[in-house]
């Protein structure tokens, strides 16, 4: 898919203040840091459409990105962040899962996990979350650049192991890198794809 426009439209923490119109809409989250704001700027190929930051705890709102002008992007913040308050942390996963659970336009959400560690009870569990509440997600594997191809498919196995002992099949994943554009074509591909047969249906 070619991108011929990529906007900012808003910031909230309401979901019921979120665009109110019927453009499918994709979202990305998982924990502080992962990458979920890089990988927005990098799929658009824009440096400062999503806001990054080493420190985890950047992005602190729902943010709506308008692309091509019909389907949206969304860059959440992230779950477990350690360094804010345990009231603020509350706050977060209140409107993370409000928007998760009223969202009717979402299509399907990214969830993004650091392709470096060991699977981690966070990821799994809010994984559970998604597939209890029948949320469609796929897995984008982030930070690919860190470690050498074969650490990767070493992990990803150990993560597909670890998948199976509560899905019945590993969900669709992808390898990305922000820095080297690594899986850009095919997460826009499968975006494309989604969009079209909902155009047609
Ligand atoms: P929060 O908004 O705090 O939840 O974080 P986030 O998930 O949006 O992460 P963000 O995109 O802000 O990136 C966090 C840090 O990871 C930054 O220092 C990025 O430069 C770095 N980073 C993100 N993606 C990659 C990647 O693919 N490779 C490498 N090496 N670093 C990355
Ligand atoms: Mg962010």
């Amino acid at each position: 898919m070619k991108i011929t426009s990529a906007e900012f439209v808003i910031s909230n923490s309401d979901v019921a203040k979120c665009p109110d119109n019927k453009l499918p809409e994709y979202a990305f989250i998982g924990r502080s840091n992962v990458g979920k704001s890089s990988l927005i700027n990098m799929l658009m190929q824009r440096k400062n459409l999503a806001k990054t930051s080493g420190r985890p705890g950047k992005t602190q709102l729902i943010n709506h990105f308008i692309i091509n002008d019909n389907w949206y992007l969304v860059d959440l913040p992230g779950y477990g962040y350690a360094r804010v308050s345990k009231s603020a942390k509350k706050v977060f996963q209140k409107f993370i899962t409000q928007y998760f659970a009223k969202r009717e336009q979402l299509v399907s959400a990214f969830v993004l996990i650091d392709c470096r560690h060991e699977p981690q009870n966070m990821d799994l569990d809010f994984m559970r979350w998604m597939g209890e509440n029948q949320i469609p997600f796929s897995i984008i594997f982030t930070k690919a650049d860190k470690l050498k191809p074969n650490a990767i498919t070493r992990n990803i196995e150990a993560y597909q192991q670890k998948m199976l002992e509560t899905w019945d099949e590993m969900p669709l994943y992808f390898i990305t890198s922000s820095g080297k554009s690594l899986g850009r074509d095919e997460v826009l591909e499968y975006i494309d794809t989604i969009n079209k047969e909902l155009s047609t249906s």
